[in-house]
This record gives structure tokens, sequence and C-alpha cells, in this order.
């Protein structure tokens, strides 16, 4: 199959272009990503990882670049961690820290087995010159931390801690909104919701605790609300840069109430990352400067 947007009908246009007339507008965005080519499926961290199942290290390269195209057609900057041997599951940049007004919180992962990944972030968010502060709890990044107009979205459940919220509101002196994740294959906030721009986001109830799911509601309450079918193939692990949604090319149904809404959804295969439990926002760390007005 191709694996070039099939999901929408017309060509990646720039961000950078007028914006629509009416309808949701892309704000340019500078990402960091790490190219997988040391990936592979050698333990077990989360359900989704099966290390019986082969992957195709070159397929996975390949979706990668795939991946990384679509942003610069988009009009946003893509800069580039070195990835480590060892480190198969560092192509998970989202996981490498929470990058905010400047400011990136270093992270400190549950498992042994991404632990060294920890230190090579940190050291890349210091070269490039971001205010550096140190986890005191378990926190893995934009995984489980998402940013939402001004608020800060955090999960926990089963990797980042509770605890580490409230260094999360004092790091970032921005209101802090713990979500509590119940279901063990969305074990990282990313997976079961997507920010789709200020004042929307797109999320799996079933994922949410049922207070959890009330404060969502609460917050959101035109949030679409994704099929548990579209959340199975990753859908809401989705980059939005505003308007250009873009999502596992297998969730077309969330594709569709995208674009009833006004967005524009850009499919990508990701097969091989998946394998790992990840898509197109775990490979995607959000670089955000501080706000001159500020
Ligand atoms: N195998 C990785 C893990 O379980 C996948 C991480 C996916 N990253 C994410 N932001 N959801 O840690």
């Amino acid at each position: 199959m191709t694996t070039v947007d099939p999901i929408t009908t017309r060509e990646t246009a720039p961000a950078t272009g007028a914006p629509a007339p009416s309808g949701p507008s892309a704000t340019a965005r500078r990402y960091l990503m790490c190219r997988p080519s040391h990936f592979a499926v050698d333990y077990v961290i989360n359900p989704w990882m099966d290390p019986t199942s082969p992957v195709d290290a070159g397929l996975a390269v390949a979706q990668w670049e795939r991946l990384r195209e679509i942003y610069l057609d988009l009009g946003h900057t893509v800069e580039e961690i070195d990835p480590l041997p060892g480190l198969p599951d560092m192509v998970f940049a989202a996981n490498g820290g929470t990058v905010v007004d400047g400011i990136a919180l270093a992270v400190q992962f549950r498992d042994p087995q991404r632990a060294d990944e920890a230190p090579a972030y940190r050291a890349w968010f210091e070269r490039a010159g971001f205010e550096v502060h140190d986890p005191k709890h378990v926190n893995e990044g934009e995984g489980d931390i998402l940013l939402a107009g001004d608020l800060l979205l955090a999960g926990t459940g089963f990797r980042t801690a509770h605890a580490a919220h409230a260094q999360l509101q004092e790091v970032f002196g921005r209101p802090v909104i713990t979500l509590q994740l119940v279901d063990p294959r969305y074990y990282h906030l990313d997976t079961a919701l997507c920010v789709l721009d200020e004042r929307t986001v797109a999320y799996l109830p079933e994922a949410f605790s049922p207070g959890s799911r009330a404060a969502l509601r609460r917050l959101f309450p035109d949030a679409i609300l994704a099929r548990p079918a579209d959340a199975e193939v990753f859908g809401l692990n989705a980059v939005s840069d505003g308007r250009y949604v873009v999502l596992p090319v297998q969730a077309d149904g969330l594709a569709a109430q995208l674009r009833e809404r006004g967005y524009e959804p850009i499919g990508v295969d990701l097969s091989e990352l998946r394998k790992a439990g990840g898509g197109p926002k775990c490979c995607t760390l959000t670089l955000r400067e501080r706000e001159a007005s500020k």
C-alpha cells in the first residue's frame, strides 16, 4: 500500500500560506525527532510490544523519513538528535522531555531499558540553549504531558508518576490537569488524547477514569470523541499544527471526524514503529520557545 497521504484528497500544503477564510489555522512548529537507526522490539514494556514478531528495520526508517518530510512540507522545522545504539525506543522523541516557554523539563523513565535515553535528550536541550530542569519523579515527557492552550494536561496511571504533576506546575507555572489513564494499551496520555488547537482536543473516553472523563467534558465540551477502532491503530497519537493533523493512515474514522470539523487530516503509515507501541506523536517532540510578550 502507499504511505503517501491517502486520507486527504489534497496535497500537503505549506503551513505558511494564507489561512483558509474560515476554519482552523496552522502555526509553524519546531520539532525534535530521532532517526530509528537502531530500532527494534526486543523487550516488552507495553502491551503492543512482541519481540517474537519480526520488525522491518529498513521500512521503519523509510516510514519515519516520510513523517519528517510531511512536517517539512507543512513548513515546520525539524531538528534531529543522534540515535544511540542499544536504545531501540529512542526514536520516540516525545518521551525525551517537555519543552514549554523555552524551559525543558528532562525525563526519568519508569523502565530501566529506556533510562539511558534521558541524559542524551537532556544534553541536547542544554546544547540547544534551553533552560533545563531535572525531574524529581518518573516523568516520560510529552508522552504524558500535553500543552493545551494555557493548561498542561498530565497523564498518570502507567508511566508518569502523579507526584511529577506538582513539579510540572512549579517548573512551567501553568495550571496542571491530572488525567488518570486506566487501559494499559493507552499507557501514555498521547495514545489516548490529541491536542488539536488551543481550545480543542480529541480523545478516547474509555481510556480515562470516570472522574477524568467528567473533567475532560467540562474543559472541552466540543472535543472530538474518538472511537475505539481508531484509537487501536494509534489514531489519537496525532500531531496537529492547529489545522493539519498528521495521524496514522489506518485511522480513517477519526480522519473523517476531523475533516467534518474543518481540520485537514494527513495520513502516514508507521506500521513498523507501531510494533513498539508508538505512532507519529511519539516520534515528535514539540520545542516551544519563550513567547516574546510573556
Ligand atoms: N516502546 C515505547 C515505550 O513503551 C513506546 C513509547 C511511545 N511513546 C509515546 N509517546 N507514546 O516506552
